[in-house]
């Protein structure tokens, strides 16, 4: 399965992902998943490892095995990089990292904006609410990275339906793609259809669980994906691993996935789910399994002084 853009462009759905991926790892992990057969890395700068990603590219587009067009780079914008003007040099910045002339797709990593130089927003002064600066804005000079050849699409990432909408009725180009949590414990149905009603091609973040995040993220005793019984018992079962019956419940659905992994072994094994066929009673039962959990909670965006709450960051700002 393909993202056929209407301009012809066209996105992989499985791509390798790059968070917490550690310095001395992910360059490695990146030029294994291209030997691989990945055709499409998903970053960020917020991740602070785009640099070895970069020299991994260039590696393999050196190589001659591989040209530009041949792989889908997506990165996002940082929080800290909202204002008008710190736009289009946070994007050059990434490209600088990445080593390219152009990304595929750049989102905008979370509907929350702070002051450039803050690192951890702790006061209100630090943040910008959605009053003092309306997502549009940033979006219109988005919009203006197109157009100067700095990246073919653009999209958002973290966005409910309401601002979604709003941002489709205000602008030229609408978002082209969605990238949020997805996986059988949050399914996030109705977001998802809105999406591909919409034209918006929908990515799953995520779609292990996430069990390399931060303890600072975890809660006290939160469900674990990759052991839930019923995905142990399908993937037994099947002669697949649960890793590979989670990434081939999220294609079936009709979304991208982007898992992460630093193991050559597991890199190969997730993109091998591409070949699993569930059958649909499978299907069902893992859909059964809907609980509204999220992994990325976003309750970091809730500090002293923070205009934002995690409920109207996913849900839509309150009134809408
Ligand atoms: N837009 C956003 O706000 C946002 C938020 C979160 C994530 N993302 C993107 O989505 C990507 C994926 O999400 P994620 O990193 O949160 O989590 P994930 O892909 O759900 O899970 C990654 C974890 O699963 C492990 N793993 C990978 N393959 C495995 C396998 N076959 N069997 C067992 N364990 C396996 C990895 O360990 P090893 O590396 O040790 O193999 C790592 O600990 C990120 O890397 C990032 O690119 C975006």
């Amino acid at each position: 399965m393909i993202f056929d853009f209407p301009n012809g462009d066209r996105m992989p759905v499985f791509g390798l992902g790059t968070w917490n991926s550690k310095p001395g790892e992910v360059g490695a992990a990146v030029l294994e998943a291209l030997s691989a057969g990945y055709r499409h890395i998903d970053c960020a700068s917020i991740y602070g490892n785009e640099a070895e990603v970069g020299e991994a590219l260039e590696t393999a587009f050196g190589s001659g095995d591989l040209a530009r067009g041949d792989v889908w780079v997506t990165s996002k914008l940082w929080s800290d990089s909202h204002e008008p003007q710190h736009v289009i040099p946070a994007l050059e910045r990434t490209l600088a990292d990445l080593r390219l002339e152009y990304l595929d797709l750049y989102l905008i990593h979370w509907p929350v904006a702070f002051r450039k130089g803050i690192v951890r927003p702790k006061r209100s002064e630090d943040f910008f609410s959605p009053r003092d600066l309306p997502i549009e804005t940033t979006w219109k000079v988005m919009e203006d990275a197109v157009s100067r050849g700095l990246c073919r699409h653009i999209g958002l990432s973290n966005f409910s339906p309401p601002l979604i909408e709003h941002l489709m009725a205000t602008s030229d180009l609408g978002p082209e793609v969605l990238q949020v949590e997805l996986h059988p414990y949050l399914q996030q149905t109705a977001l998802v259809d809105f999406c591909q009603k919409n034209g918006i091609f929908v990515t799953a973040y995520s779609p292990l669980g996430s069990p390399a995040r931060p303890e600072s993220m975890r809660g006290r005793s939160e469900p674990i994906l990759l052991e839930d019984p019923t995905v142990r018992e399908i993937a037994d079962r099947v002669g697949a691993s649960p890793a590979q019956v989670l990434l081939s419940w999220a294609l079936r659905r009709g979304t991208a996935v982007i898992p992460k992994s630093t193991h050559a072994q597991r890199i190969r094994e997730n993109l091998a789910s591409l070949e699993l066929r569930l059958e649909t009673n499978d299907i069902d039962r893992l859909t059964a399994l809907e609980r509204g959990f999220r992994y990325v909670g976003g309750s970091f965006w809730e500090r002293a002084g923070s205009p934002y709450t995690a409920k109207e960051i996913f849900e839509g700002p309150s009134g809408s």
